[in-house]
């Protein structure tokens, strides 16, 4: 399209029109392992290596070599912020040595997102960790904390100046889920209720830990965490045991690591060690029980057609719900700090699917704004189809298309809408 068509494209009718707060952030997320390619220093690398993976990640988009090239697209469609990871394991490949080469390559990053206009939004940790850390136990290191906060002290020293929006760790919740509960991500154990409390706990202290040595060193920067928010609901609410059954649900996935590192509900005291909170929403989950007790109460996922508002299933399995972006929003504002949407998107090859689920999740974030809710931006999940963890390459959530043999990226059509909505800085009946 032509950008004069575009532009007439985009153009809104007044009455309808929903206008986004000034500096609203508008870009894509990606994570280290996932998009950049050759992470051989990391855990995930010797997993896969090792054959304990079903995937295995090998060159990925080659996003460490093209990172300009595909910030060039990001700039190109309208957007003004990119969330990226740094790699702990390219950083510091062996334990206390530190690898400038690295170092220097994250600054050349982080320049190459500033020259285009685009916001950096740094993870520190994004699921990898070097394969040194693990191999000598990982996060049930009594000094794990430690070790990460030293890391984050070296990034701070040389990357510090550069960055305002800091995100310490990504989903621990589904990190400590998947590592030690259902063992599908390393150190692939199974059922480990106690190494994971361990696990989870270290990763709260790490989260502290980085959040001072963050703060010590610069002044006017937010730091926070990405947390995967789903919205939780009762199977039948009418149920007693699926309410406690959703109400367990919420208190361990959406509660517990914001309790453990001491941000409460601004009813309950002032929210400490975060300055704002990242939410990586994709899904609703329908909860119920079967049985009482411990274990049953924790509950399964209702898959039924039964719910009369029961949104399409993605190629990932996840039920697509855009009202539950709004509902989360809404329910993490209660913390009285900024929100930002640091993940949403879709696992699709029905791109009219892609497009309504970016628009009417763009709604229901603007109804949340509406209701006075604060959020700083969103981020789609994700620039280009990258490495999808156990599922690998065939997980299409890009705004691009990546041809893995000859490593081209091929925007889809939904680029158009977002484009407009991100270069007009508001939903207009057009984009919708
Ligand atoms: C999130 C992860 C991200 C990606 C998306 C699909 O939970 O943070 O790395 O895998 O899911």
């Amino acid at each position: 399209m032509s950008a004069e068509k575009a532009l007439h494209h985009c153009a809104p009718q007044p009455s309808q029109v929903r206008q986004f707060p000034e500096g609203f952030l508008w870009g894509t997320a990606t994570s280290s392992h996932q998009v950049e390619g050759d992470n051989r220093w990391n855990d995930w690398w010797e997993y896969e290596q090792a054959g304990r993976l079903p995937q295995v990640s090998g060159e990925a988009c080659r996003h460490y070599q093209l990172y300009e090239r595909d910030f060039d697209l990001a700039c190109s469609w309208g957007h003004n912020a990119h969330r990226f990871s740094i790699e702990w394991s390219r950083i510091e490949p062996s334990a206390g040595h530190w690898n400038t080469d690295a170092i220097a390559h994250y600054r050349a990053v982080i320049q190459a997102l500033k020259q285009r206009g685009l916001e950096p939004v740094m993870t520190l940790h994004h699921f990898t960790n070097p394969a040194w850390f693990t191999r000598s136990g990982g996060w049930l290191r009594s000094d794990s904390a430690r070790l990460f906060a030293r890391y984050v002290a070296y990034v701070v020293k040389h990357l510090g100046a550069e960055v305002k929006y800091w995100l310490t760790v990504n989903e621990p919740t589904v990190y400590v889920m998947q590592g030690y509960i259902n063992g599908e991500w390393p150190p692939c154990l199974k059922s480990s209720w106690v190494k994971a409390i361990i696990a989870f706990r270290n990763l709260a202290g790490a989260h502290v830990a980085a959040y001072r040595v963050l703060h010590r060193c610069c002044q006017d920067i937010m730091v926070g965490f990405a947390h995967n928010a789903p919205l939780v609901v009762p199977c039948n609410p009418g149920r007693k045991r699926d309410r406690m059954t959703a109400a367990l649900r919420d208190l361990i996935f959406n509660r517990s690591f914001f309790y453990l590192i001491g941000a409460l509900p601004q009813h309950m005291r002032r929210t400490a060690n975060l300055d704002f909170i990242g939410l990586n929403y994709y899904t609703r989950a329908i909860v119920y029980s079967a049985n009482w007790g411990m274990r049953a109460l924790l509950g399964r996922v209702c898959r039924s057609s039964h719910h009369s508002d029961r949104g399409p299933i993605s190629a990932a399995g996840w039920e697509v719900y855009p009202p539950g972006l709004g509902a989360v929003l809404e329910k993490f504002s209660t913390f009285g700090i900024p929100l930002l949407v640091t993940e949403n998107g879709v696992a699709t090859d029905d791109e009219t699917l892609r497009r309504d689920f970016i628009i009417q999740h763009l709604e229901s974030l603007a109804e949340a704004l509406g209701r006075g809710v604060n959020v700083l931006g969103y981020l789609y999940w994700t620039l280009m189809d990258n490495f999808e963890w156990t599922l690998g390459t065939e997980a299409h959530f890009g705004l691009a298309a990546v041809d893995f043999k000859t490593q081209e990226r091929l925007p889809r059509p939904c680029v158009e809408a977002f484009r407009c909505v991100c270069r007009e800085n508001r939903l207009s009946p057009v984009s919708r």
